[in-house]
């Protein structure tokens, strides 16, 4: 049985100061030492989704993304909300693997922060269609949204509200439970 488990963690924002890029690293801190992080950096990499692109050698951003994913165990993603939705950039790697089928079944924990008091919901609500979509296992009990982020993280990337540390180190050991099950 296997004890380590490899995690995918994907930030929506290719902002220097992203919250949310902060966000997954203060996450990447307070994982339980089960969990191994791989930070998938490459977003603006990918070309804009097009089935004709999508062939046997397509490019080879898509094929390094489809690969970071089958090699990991589970996926954690961090996410701003843009016009009321999710990240184009985001989006767009998602489509890349709607039907390429290596996001099946694997835990996944989705969180959307944001500054203001809606927290990202509708980029959370969409985000959850998506990787429903796609079939991945996305524990619904472990994906928060996170109002007022810019309150309870300061610009060191230090949590500085002991209820928001509290979810997400319960969102980390969900996520750790989940894939220690996948694999029994
Ligand atoms: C935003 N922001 C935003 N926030 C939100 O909660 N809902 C929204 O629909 C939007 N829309 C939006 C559009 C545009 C063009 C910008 C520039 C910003 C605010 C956004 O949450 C804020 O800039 C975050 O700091 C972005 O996340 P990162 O980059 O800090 O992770």
């Amino acid at each position: 049985m296997k004890k380590e488990f490899n995690i995918l963690a994907i930030s929506g924002s290719l902002r220097n100061q992203s919250s949310n890029t902060l966000l997954l690293h203060a996450m990447i801190k307070l994982a339980p030492p089960t969990l191994k992080f791989g930070v998938y950096d490459e977003l603006n990499d990918l070309p804009h989704f097009n089935p004709d692109l999508d062939v046997e050698e397509g490019p080879a951003s898509v094929q390094n993304l489809r690969a970071q994913l089958k090699e990991s165990d589970g996926v954690l993603i961090c996410t701003p909300e843009y016009g009321n939705g999710v990240p184009g950039v985001l989006k767009n790697a998602l489509d890349w693997v709607v039907s390429s089928g290596e996001w099946l079944n694997k835990p996944t924990v989705a969180i959307a922060a944001s500054p203001s008091p809606m927290g990202g919901d509708k980029a959370h609500a969409s985000l959850l269609l998506t990787l429903n979509m796609i079939n991945a296992k996305v524990l619904n009990e472990a994906s928060l949204t996170i109002p007022y982020i810019t309150l309870k993280m300061n610009k060191q990337g230090v949590i500085i509200d002991s209820e928001t540390q509290h979810a997400l180190e319960n969102s980390l050991l969900r996520l750790a439970d989940a894939c220690n099950q996948m694999n029994e």
